[in-house]
């Protein structure tokens, strides 16, 4: 079998190198109409990092997983193709920040369409609204030359970044949904023998095409409902003296509701969860469902309170100004073992602080220099980049970005923010020197040992770090 992926991206990529090692007999080649992109999938440094990923590509590429521009080739020889190229939010016209922009996806089947002169299996592997199989079921049908059949499959990822690679070999369930025809059992049952390979058939889900669909949205929508619901009762433990983490464990130990998902943090970022829930608002309100819609819609709400309420703690814990303060942030991607900064709750933290008159000194052990600079001078973060450029300094090592700040924000929970030597950075810190933990990760009362003033999330500390920085209780 010749399988071909449209899109070498955060999903394309990794899918199709797990998919290679563990199928042998098939030859998958992944096309991209990025040349930079191919070239790097073709490089020692991949564009994308990903634990785990770089062995995989290594032990595949050119064996049997090909990274190539060459899409129409690609096309022609597949009996199979993945479309996974990116959905994102639509920034103008109809459904503007809200709809899924299907534009990527329709130019893929065009060029299907276009290109293909055998049977196909078409596997939408993007995420997409419910009901986008049949647009591209119509797009193919429209165009289609004598005597070649077109099936169309839904094969939402459920993989999440930092733990691709683990999540694709050991996957939950693999969803697959077709048509309820003897046709499109068969084309279920050929991308069924591929998982096969190291899916417990059990593990394997299919279902009708609508209901797969529905079904990425509706996981993304749940797990991002935990954790706004876990972020709004941060708020609560910070008002009252409660403290989210004990909150979260109690709540946790119940097994009918479990603990992932319950952590507390500065807000959700990545590509996936907001992008989802919209796409699944814009459906509720076309389908005139406006109280389903109001009710996803709080997800997002709370997610962006907590961004907010956030920032202004830092703002307000430092006398209420932040005007030519340094300011360190420890990671900037949207989550740890990763280089992505797609919805990165840090871009909102940095925003509000710039916006504020701060100087950021900003340290990601996976991000590049340049995507921090690009996101923090995009248009719609401000309208002066120049000024932002000017105020904002990106470090290869995290003790010279804290080094003479006042404050230090940890944004992403990377492990090596757990092991640093804090009795260092307080030294080379101004004073009082404050911690703001976004993410939950440190050990707080050995930090105010130290004479750290801390702030977290849905936790209140007295003000005893103010009293050790004034001598009154001892310093380490
Ligand atoms: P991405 O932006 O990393 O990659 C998409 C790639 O598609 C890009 O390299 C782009 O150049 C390419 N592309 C676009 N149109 C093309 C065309 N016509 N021909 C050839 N190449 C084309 O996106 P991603 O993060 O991999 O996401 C892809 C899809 O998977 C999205 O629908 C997303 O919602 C979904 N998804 C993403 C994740 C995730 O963790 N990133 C997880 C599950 C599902
Ligand atoms: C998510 C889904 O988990 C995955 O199944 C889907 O295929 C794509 O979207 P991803 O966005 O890559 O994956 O990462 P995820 O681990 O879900 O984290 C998303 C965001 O939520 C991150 O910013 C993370 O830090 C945050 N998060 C996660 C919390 O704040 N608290 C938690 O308890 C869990």
């Amino acid at each position: 079998m010749k399988v071909c992926c449209i899109g070498a991206g955060y999903v394309g990529g990794p899918t199709c190198a797990v998919m290679a090692l563990k199928c042998p007999d098939i030859v998958i080649t992944l096309v991209d109409k990025s040349v930079e992109r191919i070239a790097q999938w073709n490089s020692d440094k991949l564009p994308i990092y990903e634990p785990g990923l770089d062995e995989v590509v290594k032990k595949c590429r050119n064996v049997n997983l090909f990274f190539s521009t060459d899409i129409e080739t690609a096309i022609k020889e597949a009996d199979l193709i993945f479309i996974s190229v990116n959905t994102p939010t639509k920034t103008c016209g109809n459904g503007k920040g809200r709809a899924a922009d299907l534009k990527y996806v329709e130019s893929a089947a065009r060029m299907i369409a276009e290109i293909a002169q055998s049977n196909k299996i078409v596997v939408e592997k993007s995420t997409v609204p419910v009901r986008a199989a049949e647009s591209i079921m119509h797009i193919l049908r429209a165009n289609q030359k004598p005597g070649i059949h077109y099936d169309i499959l839904s094969n939402p990822e459920f993989l999440a970044e930092g733990t691709a690679i683990n999540d694709l070999l050991n996957a939950d369930r693999v969803l697959i949904g077709g048509e309820e025809t003897p046709e499109g059992h068969q084309a279920v049952e050929k991308l069924s023998w591929i998982y096969e390979h190291w899916i417990p058939k059990q593990n394997i889900l299919t279902t009708n095409t609508w209901s797969s669909e529905l079904s990425k949205l509706a996981a993304n929508a749940f797990l991002a409902q935990r954790i706004s619901s876990i972020n709004s009762l941060s708020a609560v433990c910070e008002a009252t003296g409660a403290d989210v983490s004990e909150v979260a464990r109690a709540v946790g130990l119940d097994s009918r509701i479990g603990s992932k998902f319950l952590q507390a943090s500065v807000g959700f970022g990545g590509s996936c969860f907001q992008k989802d829930i919209l796409n699944l608002i814009y459906i509720c309100e076309n389908l005139n469902l406006p109280e389903v819609a109001a009710y996803w819609q709080q997800v997002i709400d709370m997610n962006e309170y907590q961004k907010r309420r956030f920032s202004q703690k830092i703002i307000e814990s430092l006398f209420n100004t932040v005007s030519d303060k340094r300011i360190a942030i420890l990671g900037f991607a949207f989550k740890k073992n990763t280089g992505d900064t797609r919805e990165t709750a840090a871009i909102t933290v940095c925003q509000t602080l710039l916006e504020e008159g701060a100087a950021l000194d900003i340290y990601d052990p996976k991000v590049e220099p340049e995507q921090i600079i690009d996101d923090l001078t995009h248009p719609s973060v401000t309208e002066s980049p120049e000024k932002v450029k000017k105020a904002v300094q990106i470090h290869s090592d995290p003790y010279s970005a804290v080094r003479a700040t006042h404050a230090l924000v940890i944004c992403t929970e990377w492990d090596e923010f757990v092991d640093l030597d804090f009795k260092r950075i307080y030294q080379s810190m101004m004073k009082p020197a404050y911690i703001f933990d976004g993410r939950k990760i440190l050990d707080h009362e050995r930090l105010q040992q130290i004479g750290f003033h801390v702030q977290t999330i849905g936790k209140k500390y007295q003000r005893t770090g103010l009293l050790r920085s004034w001598g009154i209780v001892p310093q380490l």
